[in-house]
């Protein structure tokens, strides 16, 4: 590539004025004009509408989405079986202040699919749903500390909010990462609290975990790190690491529930004791959940008399919410998982096809319909792997592949295909990078 950032960013300005205006003005009643993850430089599209696999900006442009609202939308946008699941819910009633039957519809559907998921309950987000986990998982086991892998994202809650990209000089040793808050304003007793895991080191993790036995009421885990997919026999590993020191095993399947009906558990697998859900299981409605053991989730029933435990939410198990999220499970059969998972496959065989012929040190790493693309050579397990990639060429890249007409999330990680893609999107992508990387 060898347009500069510069000159990219001034292109970008050009072709995009009507959002540059609505940024403008969201700026003078919103820090920053739009949520965190949504800013990039110069400021981020203001989208029109979505249809599909195609996204429509505020200056007309469309773009084919291999964002997907952060991974949630799965069936592509306004498909027809979620707008009317959602349009019968609304002649209902929107909020009933009552259960509905609908989330017991839904629950049914996931224990069904996850094994390991005995019981759950419905939250409003992610970071609920890893907030009540760990509750739970502190409250069962009477320990104070929690384990986390370093570079590991599990939601915006103080105790999970740990070494998620601590700067690498305050890092501290790979094999015994130290604990670094990752937002100003945390309680200090959150990293005190958590004990800090590398990633692909099955040693390392023994090690650490075996030393905090005693004080530990929990590992939390994602074992595709990201999208840094971890071996399978280091996933393994830390499910038995946590065994036999009778540490509770959380997995986080917030987004890695998009990559096969039982969960990134049952690909890899693994029995956890809790498992925490989100994203997709709201069909792009705001939602969470978390589940497993059914004698750590009876803790929060309370029909008998209080057991000391709670988990309630104005909106939690929100009836639009599972309806959207039950019509989309429906719609996500092992057919429909293959034809995407086939898609996901097709695409970073082809993109790295690509950057080995044109010998460019980026590389794309998936797993089933989930993809990054990280500017980095080399193989990629850990954080710290991922410190080495060039942030400035993700950048180029992105706005490069906006002038195609392809809109990925910034950083060009965590992308994720949706059912309303084809071989022709997919190849789409992998020649709009091919034309950006020559021409640009
Ligand atoms: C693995 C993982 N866990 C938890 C979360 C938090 O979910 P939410 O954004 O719904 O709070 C995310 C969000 O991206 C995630 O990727």
């Amino acid at each position: 590539m060898h347009d500069s950032i510069a000159s990219l960013e001034e292109r970008y300005r050009a072709s995009s004025p009507r959002s540059r205006a609505a940024f403008e003005r969201a700026c003078a009643v919103m820090p920053g004009g739009a949520k965190g993850a949504y800013f990039h430089p110069p400021y981020p599209l203001t989208m029109a509408r979505g249809e599909g696999c195609a996204l429509y900006d505020v200056d007309g442009r469309r773009f084919v989405d291999f964002a997907n609202h952060h991974t949630a939308q799965i069936l592509g946008h306004r498909h027809p079986a979620v707008l009317a699941a959602i349009q019968e819910q609304l002649e209902r009633g929107i909020a009933l202040g009552a259960p509905v039957g609908v989330e017991t519809e839904l629950a049914e559907e996931m224990c069904r699919r996850v094994a390991s998921v005995e019981k759950l309950r419905f939250c409003n987000s992610g970071t609920e749903a890893t907030l009540h986990a760990v509750r739970l998982a502190r409250g069962f086991s009477g320990r104070p500390k929690i384990a986390k892998f370093e570079g590991g994202y599990h939601g915006s809650h103080d105790a999970v909010e740990v070494s998620v990209s601590p700067p690498l000089d305050r890092a501290g040793p790979e094999t015994a990462p130290h604990a670094v808050p990752n937002a100003g304003g945390m309680s200090p007793h959150a990293a005190e609290e958590a004990v800090i895991l590398p990633y692909d080191d099955e040693a390392a993790v023994e090690r650490l975990i075996t030393q905090h036995r005693h004080e530990l009421a929990c590992v939390i885990f994602d074992p595709k790190a990201g999208i840094l997919p971890q071996r399978p026999a280091f996933v393994q590993a830390v499910r038995e690491i946590t065994r036999t020191n009778e540490v509770l095993l959380i997995v986080d399947e917030i987004v890695g529930f998009r990559v096969g009906t039982g969960g990134l558990q049952e690909s890899y697998d693994i029995t956890p004791d809790l498992t925490t859900f989100g994203k997709i299981i709201g069909g792009g409605f705001p939602v969470g959940a978390f589940g497993g053991r059914a004698d750590i989730m009876g803790l929060l029933d309370t029909t008998r008399g209080s057991t000391g435990f709670f988990q309630s939410g104005t909106f939690s198990a929100h009836p639009v919410a599972m309806a959207a999220g039950l019509a989309t499970l429906r719609h996500l059969t092992p057919e429909a998982f293959a034809r995407l998972n086939g898609l996901g496959e097709r695409l970073c065989a082809r993109l790295n096809d690509l950057f080995a012929r044109r010998q460019t040190p980026v590389q794309a790493v998936g797993l089933g319909s989930l993809f990054s693309i990280h500017c980095a050579s080399g193989r990629l397990a850990t954080y710290r792997d991922l410190a080495r990639a060039d942030s400035a060429m993700a950048h180029r890249l992105f706005l490069a592949l906006l002038e195609h007409g392809y809109f990925l999330s910034h950083g060009l990680v965590m992308n994720a295909l949706s059912l309303a893609m084809d071989e022709t999107h997919v190849d789409g992508l992998v020649e709009a990078i091919d034309r950006a990387l020559a021409s640009s």
